[in-house]
C-alpha cells in the first residue's frame, strides 16, 4: 500500500476592503511546496465530470477562485467528497489519489497551483492502473 499525505482545507488569507477581497497565496506561508505552475478551469459547461486521473508526484493547491464545485479523492479503498465554494478556503492534494471535479457551478473557477511542471508521466488515467499502483 503506498503511503500517502491526507488531504487537507487550507485557510487561504484575505485582505478585505470595502473594493474588494483580495487573498494570497504564499510559499511556506500557506503552500508548503514551491509553485512551479498554475492553470485554471473555466467555463466549465454544466454536467461535466474532470480530472479522473491520479498523480504520482504532484502536489496540488485547489482554489475556487470564483463559484463552487465538488472535488472527490479516492485513495483506492474509500471515498471523500470536498465542496469547494468560498476563496478563502482551498483544498491541498498530495500525490497518490484519484481525483474527480464535478458539480460546477455557473461562472465558476478552479484555481490550481502545483508543485511540478506539466509532466504526462506522472499522470495514472485508467482506474484500475491506479488501483494496482496504490495497492504495490
Ligand atoms: P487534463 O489533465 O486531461 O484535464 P482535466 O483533468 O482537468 O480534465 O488536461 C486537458 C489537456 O490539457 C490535456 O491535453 C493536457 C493539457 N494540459 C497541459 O498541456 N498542461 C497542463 O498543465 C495541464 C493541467 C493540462
Amino acid at each position: 500500500m503506498k503511503k500517502r499525505t491526507l488531504p487537507q482545507i487550507i485557510e487561504i488569507p484575505h485582505f478585505s476592503n470595502p473594493l474588494g477581497q483580495l487573498g494570497v497565496v504564499q510559499v511556506s506561508e500557506t503552500v508548503p511546496f514551491a509553485i512551479k505552475r498554475v492553470y485554471f478551469l473555466h467555463d466549465v459547461p454544466a454536467g461535466s465530470v474532470r480530472g479522473s486521473h491520479a498523480h504520482k508526484g504532484l502536489h496540488q493547491l485547489i482554489i475556487p477562485a470564483n463559484g463552487s464545485f465538488r472535488v472527490t479523492l479516492n485513495d483506492g479503498e474509500s471515498e471523500t467528497s470536498y465542496l469547494l465554494d468560498t476563496p478563502d478556503k482551498g483544498l491541498l492534494i498530495h500525490p497518490g489519489y484519484w481525483r474527480t471535479l464535478d458539480n460546477f457551478s455557473e461562472g465558476s473557477v478552479a484555481m490550481v497551483l502545483a508543485s511540478e511542471l506539466y509532466d504526462e508521466s506522472d499522470y495514472i488515467r485508467d482506474f484500475k492502473s491506479f488501483k494496482e499502483w496504490a495497492e504495490s
